[in-house]
């Protein structure tokens, strides 16, 4: 049956819609399916796409079947599935199936999540969800946040309530703190919120590449000395680049010493705290001022999520709260949240659903040990690097840590770190052209290394070892 759509009303049967709807699944649950088998890797040029993609928009009806087998083959086949099991690279992503039909659940509801008034069952969802995040991260009853598209957002969000509270927004002379390994987005957050380059302040790391607690000292003295305001600093929970976690707690003594803001960036790495060891490494996280988390990242759900948490939740509504006369009737009793008035935007998709529908369905302990997976598979890379490969020709140049090594490969009769720069480098991209294993670099003392982020639980010890061969024999082929 091939009904066409009806001009003008862009509706269907339900009969059809049914008939439609079960080849979505069917291509939904083909990608899950069939992930594994396919390249992990993308390569594709911007002029195959432009050929592939490129036409007027369509006047007139097209069968929805081909529009579906041209998403598959030509849209989707043309990108790396991030929870494909060897994608290492970046953050993996990868999601479940429960949060994926949530999220056309909340597609087809179509919840609007700015106002109370029109959302009163999925607000208070979005408020248990926000609160489990909460009570996993030991905040107190205070807290409150916000669901946001991602790690950008929370992190922004975190520092315009910073500046709020530690500033009243006069940014004069005001300066932020975080390590030369925090994430790029703080960068942005700080200029788009008006703060100058020199207002963002970075420290040295240890050896271990967390934050120099005494070089932040000194640099916050001198300062202060100079007549400047620190009001801020960023502590990151797991880095992008190997996982480090800065002196939570050290950080935080000098916060309440020196009365200053204290955001902790776990977009990636805060879901550890869910597991004993993570919840070892993650000390002190219960003292931040403002968390960001990535669901999108470590808790297995679709993008765009993210969470930005704030110890005293008004201080989210004082940075962010503005009434017009037009939204007189959408005031509501004051235990009535509006989510407008805790972030950004108005208008905001009912994020909290996907997450709270796969804990419902799963349960906590799996993601439990979701998440334990992918600080145990980083831990068995480094021993099968050290122990198993041909260890005298992989050096672990830093440590397993929350889900994320960096590694480099020494070619034999190659002393040159030069030569062996370029060398990884090729590894890299001979590894790009098999397809086989989506692996990026990263610089760790300005030298390439091979950086695996290994957090998919579907990822299984084999997929390591065998990734990790193929590099060896890609390395007697350069
Ligand atoms: C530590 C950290 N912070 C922030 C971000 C930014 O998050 P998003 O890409 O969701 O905006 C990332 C992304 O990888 C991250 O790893």
């Amino acid at each position: 049956m091939t009904e066409s759509p009806q001009p003008g009303d862009l509706s269907f049967s339900p009969e059809r819609m049914r008939e439609i709807g079960y080849s979505f699944v069917d291509a939904i649950v083909e990608q899950f399916e069939q992930v594994r088998d396919q390249p992990a890797v993308c390569r594709r040029s911007r002029a195959e796409m432009e050929a592939l993609f490129r036409e007027p928009v369509p006047e007139t009806p097209r069968d929805v079947n081909d529009v579906l087998s041209r998403v598959v083959n030509d849209v989707f086949a043309n990108s790396a599935p991030l929870d494909h099991p060897r994608f290492f690279a970046f953050v993996p992503s990868p999601h479940n199936f429960i949060s994926v039909m949530a999220e056309s659940l909340m597609a087809a509801r179509n919840v609007f999540m700015g106002s109370w008034m029109v959302s009163p069952g999925p607000s208070t969802v979005e408020l248990v969800t926000i609160d489990w995040l909460r009570d996993l991260c030991g905040l107190p009853e205070t807290a409150g946040g916000l669901f946001v598209s991602g790690g950008s957002m929370a992190n922004l969000c975190a520092l315009a309530t910073a500046r709020k509270v530690k500033l009243d927004d006069d940014m004069t002379d005001a300066i932020a703190y975080g390590s030369v390994q925090a994430h790029s987005s703080l960068d942005r957050a700080l200029r788009v919120l008006g703060f100058k380059e020199d207002q963002w302040k970075h420290v040295e790391t240890d050896d271990h590449l967390r934050l120099d607690i005494n070089a932040l000292r000194t640099m916050i003295e001198a300062d202060l000395n100079a007549g400047l305001k620190p009001f801020c600093i960023v502590a990151s929970a797991g880095t992008t680049n190997t996982g480090a976690v800065d002196p939570l707690n050290e950080i935080a003594d000098l916060c309440v010493e020196l009365d200053l803001w204290m955001h902790v960036d776990g977009a990636y790495g805060a879901p550890a705290i869910l597991t004993k060891e993570g919840k070892e490494a993650l000390r002190g996280l219960d003292r931040a001022d403002s968390l960001s988390m990535d669901p999108h990242k470590w808790l297995f759900q679709p993008y765009e999520m993210g969470c930005v948490l704030v110890r005293e939740r008004s201080h989210l509504l004082d940075t962010f709260h503005v009434f017009k006369d037009y939204m007189q009737d959408v005031v509501g009793e004051e235990e009535e949240i509006n989510f407008r008035d805790y972030g950004v935007q108005l208008t905001r998709n009912f994020k909290a659903l996907k997450l709270w529908m796969s804990l419902q369905v799963f349960g906590l302990d799996a993601f439990r040990e979701a998440v334990d997976h992918g600080i145990q598979l980083a831990r068995f890379t480094q021993h099968y690097l050290e122990s198993e490969a041909k260890r005298d020709r992989w050096e672990v140049v830093s440590q397993a840590s929350l889900g994320i090594i960096c590694f480099r490969y020494l070619p034999p009769g190659i002393e040159d770190e030069q030569a062996i720069d370029a060398f990884n480098l090729a590894l890299i991209d001979a590894m790009y052209d098999s397809g086989y294993a989506m692996v990026s670099s990263t610089l760790i003392d300005d030298r390439p290394v091979l950086r695996f982020c290994a957090i998919n639980p579907r990822t299984t010890e084999d997929d390591i070892r065998s990734t990790i061969e193929k590099f060896e024999e890609m390395a007697i082929d350069t």
